[in-house]
């Protein structure tokens, strides 16, 4: 069973560290002759072109992904992008038409709420492009095109690997249509792609500095509770993080936009509390980098302990955090690949020092098919 689990005590360890891999083969094969190709398309180019407004559905950690792919989608498309919890979806009657393209992202292609939302989206006579792990199965079946992420078959209850390998699969869609609307001249695709393709290396970069995340497990093991914060990319990244710690450690996490810190989550700072930032980069976003240091000296101020992800040889941050994580400076929109991984090992570490087994996290199903 060691072996299996390449040496670590748990799946998730290891499929922690298969991160570089399964981006780099979800990458694989989709940019062929200057062009980005989908896995199975039936939607013409003209289809894409006709599109005029996008709803990714998913759940879980699968809809932290699709947060993100709404910032890459409308940078590079400006199409609208609206992203929703699949169980919400179709509860609200959402305007669709055939100019409306549905994502719908799911690592095992199975949920019930991501399959009843894709199907409800075909009645109304949108198109569906799914994203999904699981060769195959029900929601790619029922999609009109698909990307598949190859991050090899997850363990782990909680979702890691899947979670890179759907970012960028979810941004292939986003260069998919802004290659067939034009909204990026050839050259522009092409250069955004290969900046996707040198992530792998960045992951592999990050999981290798990542030593004093066990000793910070054991220190905030104790806490009540965990706070996140992020704004624009690093805002989800957030999300995912608190999801992954509740997940784990059956502990109190939630994220906040560190812009709404002000407008009440900073009630909540007191002596201790342990709070999580994901720092931008100073040069990518100078202007959301400088808000969210003066994010850190307010909370630092009331006795908060800071858990800070930073950009490599940021050092702007150092006087304010009492513990840091480097990440590469890797372009904007890519920084969730990066940044992502330092919170996963967190709430890892953190379950591993609490005693509970970090593969079969209590009351979770690595699949839910019911509604
Ligand atoms: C379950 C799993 C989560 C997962 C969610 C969506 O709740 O425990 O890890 O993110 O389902 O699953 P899907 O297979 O659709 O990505």
């Amino acid at each position: 069973a060691a072996a299996e689990k390449g040496g670590h005590e748990y799946f998730m360890l290891k499929e922690i560290e298969e991160q570089p891999a399964a981006v780099a083969n979800t990458l694989r094969g989709h940019f062929v002759d200057h062009r980005i190709v989908l896995d199975e398309q039936r939607l013409s180019d003209q289809d894409l072109r006709d599109v005029d407004k996008v709803f990714v559905v998913a759940c879980g950690t699968a809809y932290h992904s699709g947060l993100l792919a709404k910032y890459a989608i409308e940078h590079w498309t400006r199409l609208p992008v609206e992203v929703e919890l699949a169980s919400e979806f179709r509860y609200r009657d959402p305007v669709l038409d055939r100019c409306t393209l549905v994502v719908a992202i799911s690592q095992s292609g199975e949920t019930a709420d991501t399959l009843e939302a894709i199907r409800h989206a075909k009645d109304q006579k949108a198109r569906v492009l799914a994203i999904c792990n699981t060769n195959g199965a029900q929601i790619p079946r029922e999609s009109d095109a698909v990307i598949y992420t190859h991050a090899g078959p997850e363990i782990g209850v909680a979702a890691t690997k899947t979670f890179t390998a759907q970012i960028a699969a979810n941004y292939l869609v986003g260069l998919a249509l802004a290659q067939a609307r034009g909204t990026k001249y050839p050259d522009e695709v092409a250069r955004e792609f290969r900046e996707l393709a040198a992530m792998p290396e960045a992951v592999a970069r990050t999981l290798e500095s990542l030593e004093t995340a066990r000793s910070l497990g054991g220190e905030l093991a104790g806490s009540k509770a965990v706070l996140f914060l992020g704004r624009h990319v690093g805002y989800p990244v957030a999300l995912e993080g608190a999801l992954k710690l509740k997940e784990l450690a059956y502990m109190h996490a939630e994220a906040f936009a560190a812009g709404e810190l002000k407008h009440g989550p900073i009630a909540l700072i007191e002596e201790g509390l342990p709070v999580i930032v994901v720092m931008p980069s100073p040069k990518g976003r100078a202007v959301l980098h400088a808000k969210l240091l003066s994010n850190i000296q307010e909370i630092r101020a009331r006795g908060a302990r800071t858990v800070v992800i930073a950009e490599e040889g940021d050092e702007t941050v150092w006087p304010f955090a009492q513990h840091l994580f480097e990440v590469p400076a890797v372009p904007t929109l890519l920084q969730p690949l990066v940044s992502t991984i330092p919170l996963q090992v967190i709430a890892a570490e953190i379950a591993r020092a609490r005693g509970y087994d970090v593969d079969r996290p209590r009351n979770l199903a690595k699949s839910v098919t019911v509604e």
